[in-house]
């Protein structure tokens, strides 16, 4: 078997990838790579690559020279950041996934996981308990790129066998590194400053549910996927994957029951709308009939865990 190359390591769900699939398969078989040149600080002690995705050239070439056989493609820009640079977050999320693509249609490599998100449901998909299957009109430049991704997988596989398998992340709460220019980023921030200031300025609005998740389930449904036999992978788009829902306000009760004095205020700005666009909860039958997922972590776990292991000095 081939090595593995994580690209966008560096991300929030990079990081945590690498380190477990290093404990999975070995150090030496995994390479961690993204566009910064320094060494992320929690990548260390792992292999490190500096490498653009949008650099053909050099992926193609490391790609043969380290007998990469599976590739993550995790860089991309996020659903805030790409409303504003639209035109290069498209560049970036449509032809990195051409780049890694083509690869596997070219038989350098054999296996593709490249992430999807809530992001590809829009303002006319249903709301509650989404289907795997529904109307999908996206209103965001992020959604759009991941909705065409979505179908140019599909696309590949039928046409060229390609095995490249996705998942519908919905918004990931860790510890280990921060997200940077998501929506659902808030949900992450709120504990630094629950811990630092006993406050926190909400940019969404008291009522506002969404599909959330704790990153080490993500993890393991991404592993889960990975290793499920091809012929039980039937969805070549990608899967709905469902962890928790809750609102910015219901996540400040739960973490009042550590820190009773903790104060929220709103401010919604032009997420607000992103978020409003998007489902409260999805289902995820699809994902738990073909490889067999299972969410780990409640509401209430996810927050004792991320209020012990937050460390509040990263941030202002
Ligand atoms: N967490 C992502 C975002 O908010 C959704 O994929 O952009």
């Amino acid at each position: 078997m081939g090595k593995v190359l994580v690209i966008g390591a560096g991300g929030q769900i990079g990081t945590e990838l690498v380190i477990a699939l290093a404990s999975k398969l070995g150090k030496e078989q995994v390479i961690a790579s993204d566009v910064k040149s320094e060494t992320p600080s929690s990548l260390q002690e792992y292999q490190y690559v500096q490498l653009d995705v949008l650099d053909k050239e050099k992926l193609t070439h490391l790609v043969k020279e380290q007998k990469v056989s599976t590739i993550y493609l995790l860089a991309a820009l996020l659903s805030a950041t790409a409303e504003k640079h639209p035109a290069f977050a498209w560049q970036l999320n449509m032809d990195g996934l051409f780049n890694v693509l083509n690869l596997a249609k070219e038989k350098v490599i054999d296996k593709i996981f490249w992430p999807s998100s809530i992001a590809v449901f829009g303002p006319t998909t249903p709301k509650d308990n989404t289907p795997q299957r529904t109307i999908m009109e996206p209103t965001t430049v992020y959604g759009i790129s991941k909705q065409a991704g979505e179908q140019w997988c599909a696309y590949y596989h039928e046409k060229y066998g390609v095995d490249v398998r996705s998942i519908r992340y919905p918004g990931l709460i860790s510890y280990t590194s921060l997200p940077g220019g998501g929506t659902t980023d808030y949900a992450v921030d709120i504990f630094y400053h629950a811990k630092k200031s006993g406050k926190y300025t909400s940019f969404l609005s008291k009522d506002t549910a969404l599909p959330m998740m704790y990153m080490e389930d993500a993890i393991r449904a991404t592993i889960n996927l990975m290793d499920a036999p091809a012929e039980n992978v039937r969805i070549r788009t990608s899967y709905n994957i469902s962890g928790i829902s809750f609102t910015p306000k219901e996540l400040t009760k739960a973490i009042q029951q550590h820190i009773p004095n903790f104060s929220i205020s709103y401010s919604p700005d032009f997420r607000q709308v992103i978020a409003d666009s998007w489902p409260n909860a999805i289902d995820d039958t699809h994902a738990k009939k073909d490889w067999q997922w299972e969410p780990h972590f409640s509401l209430e776990k996810m927050v004792k865990v991320m209020l012990e292991n937050v460390d509040e000095t990263k941030v202002d």
